[in-house]
């Protein structure tokens, strides 16, 4: 298959060039005869990698689950996605990530790979499972996983090993328990998590940071890494107030002066990952926290992008080539011979509203609802072949392969 006058960047400049791929891999870049999928209008960009999704499956499969959540990933232009082990029962032995594997390569339309998780007493599982990344709960959140003292987790910082990423929410629950989900919650948990990997001599990742204090403090430890999220960018305590019962996020959404401050410290951000956390209206209305953000996160980067607040090349490290390198999964991230032929076609021009009427995802809300964006995938070519174009997913359920194994 071949691309035709693709505009991308290449090695940091802006190039354009025919893609030549063959057996779902990059073969070369240059100038090509013959006819091929014609890029022109678009700017070409390889497929995102979301490093954290909540895909539900096994367990709440009325919110998402594998078949619907890989394809709002490929409708975001996302070809990659890592989902969390939270589910019900929660992903902490080897028999249960088996039972995941099963269940994704039966209906995945996209790659992706899996966390596990931390328990109390599942060191014997890691050990046997050899996931390919640990997330570990610091404070409590959506189902049952959470690590009630500060020796587990360093036992599990010291155990996994140390060239694997390890990801931890980070929330003190004490001062959860004391005062809420504030900020002081969220940092003083990223500080001692960072602490810990230091005395442990460890990589680790914060998981949604939600104030550039706690990006700070994270950072004081050269080898943590830091992630955020689309709705700690884009929104603020008063956009979401409007949202009624739909507003519960873990960490919360911050007031409008912490949303300008992670402007200010967006080059301390290693990746971008969605959360994506569907839940149904009905269980919102009873308090269940999470978004969803598999549909809007490349296009409000794209709409920042077009308004002169982020650079492309910040989206393409945060979203594409930073979290490929942290998580270990190669051959992708890059627009580059060899690598997958994972391509976006993004249309920077389009404007269009957002409607989870016209999600892939199940949850049927969306807390962006209504907002106008300049900029989204339009087309999407996953390991050589076209599996979305407008609004049509044309990829095949299995036809996606587990990274990071
Ligand atoms: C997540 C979920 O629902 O699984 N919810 C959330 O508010 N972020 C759990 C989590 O990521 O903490
Ligand atoms: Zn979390
Ligand atoms: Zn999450």
């Amino acid at each position: 298959m071949l691309v035709k006058n693709a505009k991308f960047f290449l090695d940091g400049k802006m190039t354009e060039k025919d893609i030549l791929m063959e057996g779902g891999r990059i073969k070369s870049l240059g100038h090509f005869p013959g006819n091929g999928m014609d890029a022109s209008g678009y700017l070409v960009l390889p497929g995102l990698i979301d490093a954290h999704v909540h895909l539900r499956d096994p367990g709440a499969t009325q919110k998402e689950d594998f078949r619907s959540g890989t394809r709002a990933a490929i409708a975001g232009g996302i070809t990659t996605v890592l989902d969390m082990p939270n589910n019900n029962p929660p992903t902490t032995t080897l028999a249960r990530l088996e039972e995941k594997r099963a269940i994704a390569s039966r209906k995945a339309v996209c790659d992706y790979g899996f966390h596990f998780g931390a328990g109390t007493n599942n060191f014997g599982e890691i050990e046997r499972a050899r996931p390919g990344s640990l997330k570990v709960y610091m404070g409590k959140t959506t189902g049952d996983l959470f690590l009630p003292d500060d020796r587990l987790v360093f036992l599990h910082f010291q155990n996994f090993p140390k060239k694997k990423p390890i990801v931890v929410h980070a929330e003190d629950q004490t001062i959860i328990d004391t005062e809420g989900r504030t900020p002081l919650a969220a940092r003083a948990a990223a500080a001692k998590a960072a602490m810990l990997a230091e005395k442990a001599g460890r990589t680790i990742c914060i998981a949604h940071a939600s104030t550039a204090r706690e990006m700070e403090l994270a950072k004081r430890w050269k080898k943590s890494f830091v992630e955020t999220c689309p709705h700690y960018l884009f929104l603020n305590e008063e956009k979401v107030k409007r949202l009624g019962n739909f507003s519960r996020v873990n960490p919360p959404v911050r007031s409008e002066r912490e949303r300008r401050k992670m402007w200010a410290a967006l080059g301390m951000v290693d990746y971008v990952s969605t959360d994506h956390a569907p839940h149904l209206p009905e269980e919102k209305e009873k308090g269940a926290a999470g978004f969803p953000g598999l549909e809007t996160s490349l296009a409000l980067m794209l709409d920042a992008y077009n308004k002169r607040q982020i650079g492309m090349e910040w989206i393409l490290s945060r979203m594409c080539e930073n979290p490929a390198r942290i998580f270990n999964i190669k051959g992708k991230g890059k627009i580059a011979p060899g690598f997958q032929a994972d391509l976006v076609f993004v249309d920077l021009r389009k404007e269009w509203k957002v409607r989870a009427e016209r999600m892939q995802g199940k949850c049927g809300w969306t807390p962006y609802e209504g907002m106008a964006l300049k900029g989204k995938a339009e087309k999407v070519i996953f390991r050589g072949e076209l599996v979305f174009e407008g609004d049509a997913i044309t990829g095949k359920s299995g036809i996606g392969k587990e990274v990071m194994a």
